[in-house]
């Protein structure tokens, strides 16, 4: 590969969420090979690599995320040998793979779980996890006051009158990272994806691994994000400690070449706190969710660049900019709300007003083009390349999500981002598989966004992310700077490199600047701008 060490440092990074991007045998889940059979797909696209969301074992109550054994692929998704070939056909194309990794939590159907069921209270097999005796007379309660992120107590009682910590589902027990155990035996999984070619890993909840001394009492703040970090002080999210993790695995992955990466969802603000987990010598980048939650609002937008920048430079590392990913609700529609919905609560049938899908389109491309300007690496999310809105229709009985199980349905959860996604027009599913089974029902025009029908249409929105992509790369936008330029305050304007790049986050034209126009993520006529588009000029 002709990329060099730091890599990740400008990539273009595209998630693929297995079980909704393509289905090899027709059984209604994505798979491995499928992934491997649309490979030119994402090499197309022009993207650097792919991160693939949980294919591990795995009894799939958090949809891949309760993982029963680290080191093997769920049948589902089909075997380790589909591995080898998904990535020998990505690097065969340039493109790297990133894989999932779940340390915060296993699923209680794992091994370890079940021998630490099994060996009773005290035994080295439940030191493996967070286990405490309950309070009470009779310790019928729960050790603490902590809630889980997806609803209900935090806390489960086993059958001998002990509680297990389960920070998500009750499926999921949290590991207690302050035995040794458990450090030995994610050093051996991160070798075992390593010594088959993985280039890095994704960590999940890379802020909670490690739990405040005393696991003390604390409520949580209800209008701030459910995963959690934007709580400065929980006992369970960003302490200290879990830093020592990091540098810990920083160094197994020197030991391979050095282009090798972590990537952490440490869901912790401000930035520059966040910033902590990118430090020279723990993870190379984080996901800036600061930048996924800001709203699409010229000052808003430049403050939250401007953060980004200094907090995430302010340690050596890029910043990333991520607008989707498979716990949001979709860009366009999330962009079209004002306010958006607080991140796990979703949308669905009761959601009103409702996402107007033109106006959403409209802002979801004019947000895109201005993320791509930005230097640092870029995160794509399975379909956004096609413009999908977030499902809202999805019934109540289809709907797979914890969030939604755990809240009896008060929170919608993630599943409208999560539906399979379409390839051909007028084939089954669209073309995710050739038997129309689906796990989650695809609405209905949903082929109309099919990649095949947008291919080659110069104002699709799979063509404008191409070209986009392609001038990012060819103009070194992801190496460069940015300066502020003046401009009305609904308008962002800048400099990077050669290219000025004017965003209209209102809904009044303005006039464009002169220049010859590379992107346009809307028509643009007359000389004017119109609002809720963005264009790079030269
Ligand atoms: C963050 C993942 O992105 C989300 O999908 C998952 O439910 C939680 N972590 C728990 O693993
Ligand atoms: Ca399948």
């Amino acid at each position: 590969m002709a990329n060099t060490n730091d890599w990740w440092r400008t990539a273009v990074i595209y998630q693929v969420y297995p079980r909704s991007f393509a289905d090899s045998n027709g059984d209604g889940i994505g798979d491995l090979p499928g992934i491997t059979s649309r490979l030119d797909a994402l090499s197309e696209l022009g993207i650097d690599a792919i991160w693939l969301s949980p294919f591990m074992t795995s009894p799939q109550k958090d949809a891949g995320y309760d993982v029963a054994d680290y080191c093997d692929v769920d049948p589902l998704f089909g075997t380790l040998a589909d591995f080898d070939a998904l990535l020998e056909g990505a690097h065969a194309r340039g493109m790297r793979v990133v894989v999932d990794l779940v340390p915060n939590h296993s699923s209680s159907e794992h091994p370890w779980f079940q021998e630490a069921l099994a060996a009773g209270p005290g035994s080295a097999e439940r030191a493996r996890y967070v286990f405490r005796d309950g309070k009470g007379e009779n310790g019928e309660l729960p050790p603490n006051n902590w809630l889980s992120v997806f609803g209900g107590p935090a806390w489960t009682r086993v059958a001998d009158g002990s509680w297990y910590l389960h920070i998500f589902d009750s499926s999921q027990p949290d590991f207690d990272w302050a035995n040794p155990w458990v450090h030995e035996r994610f050093r051996e999984i991160l070798r075992f994806w390593l010594d088959r070619g993985a280039d890095g890993f994704r960590v999940d909840v890379a802020h909670g691994l490690v739990k405040a001394d005393g696991l003390p009492d604390y409520t949580p703040n209800p209008d701030l994000a459910s995963m959690g970090g934007d709580e400065e002080l929980a006992p369970y999210w960003g302490q200290e400690g879990v830093h020592e993790v990091y540098r810990d695995w920083r160094k197994v992955l020197e030991e391979y070449g050095g282009d090798r990466v972590l990537i952490g969802e440490a869901w912790v603000m401000p930035l520059a706190r966040m910033a902590d987990w990118v430090r020279s010598d723990e993870m190379h980048q984080t996901f800036n969710f600061g930048y996924l939650e800001t709203p699409w609002d010229a000052a808003a937008l430049r403050a939250i660049v401007d953060e980004s920048l200094a907090a995430f430079g302010g340690v050596g590392a890029p910043s990333t900019w991520v607008l989707s990913n498979h716990d949001v609700i979709r860009h366009p529609s999330r962009l079209a709300l004002v306010p958006p919905p607080p991140q796990g609560e979703g949308i669905g049938p009761r959601t009103q007003p409702k996402p107007d899908h033109e106006v959403g389109l409209r802002r979801g491309r004019a947000a895109t083009a201005f993320m791509l300007a930005l230097p640092g690496s870029a995160y794509v999310y399975q379909g956004e390349e096609l413009g999908l809105p977030e499902v809202a229709d999805l019934p109540d009985e289809a709907r797979q999500d914890p969030t939604f199980l755990r809240t009896e349905g008060r929170n919608y959860g993630r599943d409208g981002c999560r539906v399979p996604i379409p390839w051909e027009a007028g084939a089954p599913a669209a073309g995710f598989n050739t038997s129309g089974a689906s796990w989650l029902p695809q609405p209905a025009g949903w082929d109309g966004f099919a990649r095949d029908a947008q291919r080659g249409v110069p104002e699709s929105t799979l063509e404008f992310y191409r070209s986009t992509l392609t001038v990012r790369r060819d103009r070194g936008l992801a190496v460069g700077s940015i300066d502020w330029l003046p401009s009305e305050p609904q308008v962002l304007a800048l400099r990077n490199g050669d290219v000025t790049i004017v965003a209209n986050t209102g809904s009044a034209p303005v006039p464009l600047p002169d220049g010859d126009v590379l992107v346009a993520s809307g028509p643009v006529a007359d000389g004017m701008l119109p609002g809720d588009t963005t264009v790079w000029l030269v």
